[in-house]
């Protein structure tokens, strides 16, 4: 059997960790050929962007970051003719299965393709945590011990300048690494995308803080947060800086923090920095619990192929790696449940 393999969307620490069990169980157990699609779905557009992995190429990649398949946010639904390009391409090449590793818009792809008739398994990765169906994403604990790390430096420094400084996270529909790192990390204020936060309650809550003695404040802000000015503001706050679309219609998030450390400095008089982590929570090596995770998804989901369990993405489950059937996990994103949002407002202010 032939089998393709593909990362797309942004990258993700633990992405060569599932190339590499995919890669070692399918040839050493299996004895079929796996073949590295490059560039996301943009590999299986592009034929020249399909070449077989031998045991010698995902040797060593376990603790590397990105992807030695590179990646791209092609959508071949927005490519002239791209999905009977995709078929005919895997035609050419005898792939007779696919192995899908991305987030919401790959699996999205990975499940239209499968409607129409292609063999595909998914693997769920993002940092962001917000894919359903599984209850975790690797890269997401490596991206959340950045963020923590950040935070705990952001804090000697704050305290140091008596000052507020407002970090900013990635989390574009769910505030998962907000959440987390921002109860690691003991921030006094999170902003996140599930609900909308006022700046003027913000403010209120900063001043309350700094009038019970304490002189320096760290508020966590989830790139994709919802901000409005006061609770009577009919419009919504303009978050967005960047009007710039990807292929599958999502804005360019960042620079959220910003503009939210210059309402907190104009409501509250104290001076305020902000600090955009971005891709360095991305970049790098994974941790050993997002190398087990991806390992783990890598060797179910070469078995997943191997017993012709097509149109599901592995998922964790508990303790277990279960199948989720593919076309329920792009109904949803996951969003941080209402239980670790409380816990996180017990520590506001
Ligand atoms: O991996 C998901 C994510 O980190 C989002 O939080 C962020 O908005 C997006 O990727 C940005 O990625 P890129 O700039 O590569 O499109």
């Amino acid at each position: 059997m032939k089998v393709g393999v593909l990362t797309g969307g942004g990258d993700c620490p633990g992405l060569n960790a599932v190339i590499r069990a995919i890669v070692r169980k399918g040839i050493l157990n299996y004895g079929h050929a796996v073949l590295g699609v490059y560039k996301g779905w943009k590999g299986l557009i592009d034929e020249d962007l399909i070449k077989p992995l031998s045991l010698g190429d995902v040797s060593g990649i376990l603790p590397r970051g990105g992807t030695i398949l590179r990646s791209s946010r092609t959508n071949p639904f927005k490519v002239d003719n791209g999905v009977e390009l995709i078929k005919s391409n895997l035609k050419k090449h005898d792939i007779n299965a696919l192995i899908a590793i991305g987030g919401e818009d790959t699996l999205g792809v990975a499940a239209k393709l499968h409607e129409m008739g292609i063999n595909v398994v998914g693997v769920p990765k993002t940092i962001d945590n917000d894919v359903m169906g599984t209850e975790t994403t690797f890269g997401f604990d490596t991206a959340l011990n950045i963020a923590t790390e950040a935070i705990d430096r952001v804090h000697t420094t704050a305290e140091a300048h008596n000052r507020v400084m407002v970090v900013e996270v990635m989390g574009r529909h769910a505030g998962w690494i907000a959440i987390e790192a921002g109860i690691a990390g003991g921030a006094d204020m999170i902003l996140f995308p599930e609900k909308t936060t006022y700046v003027d309650e913000i403010c209120e809550l900063l001043k309350r803080r700094h009038n019970r003695g304490k002189d320096f404040s760290i508020v966590v802000v989830a790139e994709g947060a919802r901000l409005k000015l006061s609770k009577e503001s009919t419009v919504e706050e303009e978050v967005i800086m960047d009007q710039k679309l990807d292929a599958f219609g999502h804005v360019r998030l960042g620079g959220i923090s910003n503009k939210l450390a210059d309402l907190i400095e104009e409501g509250t008089g104290y001076e305020t920095r902000a600090i955009i982590l971005g891709y360095i929570q991305r970049g790098g090596t994974p941790t050993a619990y997002d190398r087990v995770l991806a390992t783990r998804f890598g060797v179910h989901a070469i078995d997943y192929v191997h017993q012709g369990k097509f149109g599901q993405m592995v998922s964790l489950h508990g303790s277990k790696i279960v199948p989720f059937p593919l076309a329920k996990v792009v109904a949803q994103i996951k969003t941080v449940d209402e239980e670790l949002i409380e816990t996180a407002e017990v520590f506001f202010g």
